[in-house]
């Protein structure tokens, strides 16, 4: 099947699915938060400053989510750890309503959702909400359910998001978390003033890199064709890559059905090595500086096994890895950063996968975009 991203078609704005249309969105998407919430250089999360004031006194944090949204509070998770030192739980909603997860005054509770309407979302929420715990919701849907419950939402305004396989919702859920965790760290007095403007400076950039990444569809493109005939492909990273990973591996096998997982490089010899042989696709992150040397050593184990490796790495490393790999080189952010192009060029990867096997690249079968039942 010819896929061209130039077919017109008014709804979906020139392009050949909304899914298409929603990826190349996401620079605007980002723009538009980041005009929404800082201010002179300063994160502006509203609400008269009554948030902020929330944000410093808690002493836990529990994110619930399902899907996409699940994944982006992974990294939300990881950020909060990373800046603010505070203990963070994260759950999916759907076992969350059964567990025994401490929920108290203490507890900010983070629920995540592109509609607002996920049931098993809606339902922790409101069980927090009986606990007692501050409820902050990050959502796309204004006015949507779980926005009436939640003491505080906070919106990633990224338009309608129609593709069932969530693209732009993640991206900007992703740049929410980064502001609270930043606005967090800052009141907490965990950040110095030019810690934080360093991390604006760095938001700031992420447009222009998923732009960046947008311009390599067509070599993003030629490297999907060579898996539209794999049953498995796994993807391996260590660190902030490994949560970007599992959204990865949710797209792929949402859109284009092949069975497709993430790993922790580390865990690779305690079990998943075993399912490496002749020609499986791998693709391996490695964006993160300091963990380089160790992902690549497990890079190396899985190739003797006779894995075919698609490297995301670094522009600045494509140089060294080249030879070796193909190599989907990224735009250079800081690593903490570095999420934002490394999801983008993952999400065009599996369109193309999903669009060159013919399949309704929008619309897969069995899913449902909201899922109002349990
Ligand atoms: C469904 C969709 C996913 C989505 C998940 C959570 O499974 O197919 O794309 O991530 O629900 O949806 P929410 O609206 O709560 O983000």
């Amino acid at each position: 099947t010819k896929v061209d991203w130039e077919v017109s078609a008014v709804d979906k704005m020139g392009f050949p699915y909304y899914m298409a249309k929603e990826i190349f969105e996401q620079p605007s998407c980002i723009r538009r938060i980041l005009s929404n919430y800082l201010l002179n250089n300063e994160i502006e999360l509203g609400f008269n400053g009554e948030l902020d004031k929330a944000l410093q006194s808690f002493n836990r944090i529990c994110i619930v989510a399902c899907g996409t949204a699940l994944h982006a509070g992974m990294m939300g998770a990881q950020l909060f750890k990373k800046w603010c030192g505070i203990p963070v739980e994260i759950e999916m909603a759907s076992e969350f309503i059964y567990s025994d997860t401490v929920l108290d005054s203490d507890t900010l509770f983070i629920a995540v959702s592109q509609s607002g309407e996920t049931i098993d979302t809606l339902e922790a929420m409101n069980k927090a909400k009986e606990n007692g715990a501050l409820c902050l919701a990050i959502l796309n849907v204004r006015g949507s359910s779980i926005s009436r419950v939640a003491d505080y939402t906070l919106y990633t305004d990224a338009g309608p998001e129609i593709a069932v396989a969530s693209t732009k919702a993640y991206t900007t859920q992703l740049l929410i978390f980064y502001l609270v965790a930043l606005k967090t760290a800052t009141v907490r007095g965990k950040m110095s003033e030019e810690d934080v403007a360093s991390a604006i400076d760095n938001l700031r950039k992420v447009p222009e890199a998923i732009q960046t990444v947008l311009g390599q569809k067509d070599f993003i493109h030629r490297l999907a064709k060579e898996v539209i005939t794999a049953s498995d492909l796994f993807m391996i990273g260590r660190g902030l890559d490994y949560y970007v990973l599992m959204e990865g591996a949710l797209k792929l096998k949402e859109i284009s059905y092949i069975h497709s997982e993430a790993y922790a490089s580390g865990e690779l010899k305690h079990g998943p090595i075993a399912l490496i042989s002749e020609g499986t696709p791998v693709i391996a992150a490695v964006t993160q500086t300091h963990l380089i040397p160790k992902s690549l050593s497990n890079v190396k184990e899985i190739r003797a096994r006779g894995a075919n490796v698609v490297l995301l790495a670094k522009n600045e490393l494509k140089g060294e890895f080249s030879e070796e790999y193909h190599v989907i080189g990224l735009p250079d952010l800081e690593d903490e950063y570095m999420a934002f192009p490394e999801i983008v060029a993952l999400q065009i990867y599996c369109y193309f996968v999903s669009a060159d096997k013919g399949l309704d690249v929008d619309k897969p079968r069995n899913l449902a975009k909201v899922v109002t039942v349990e």
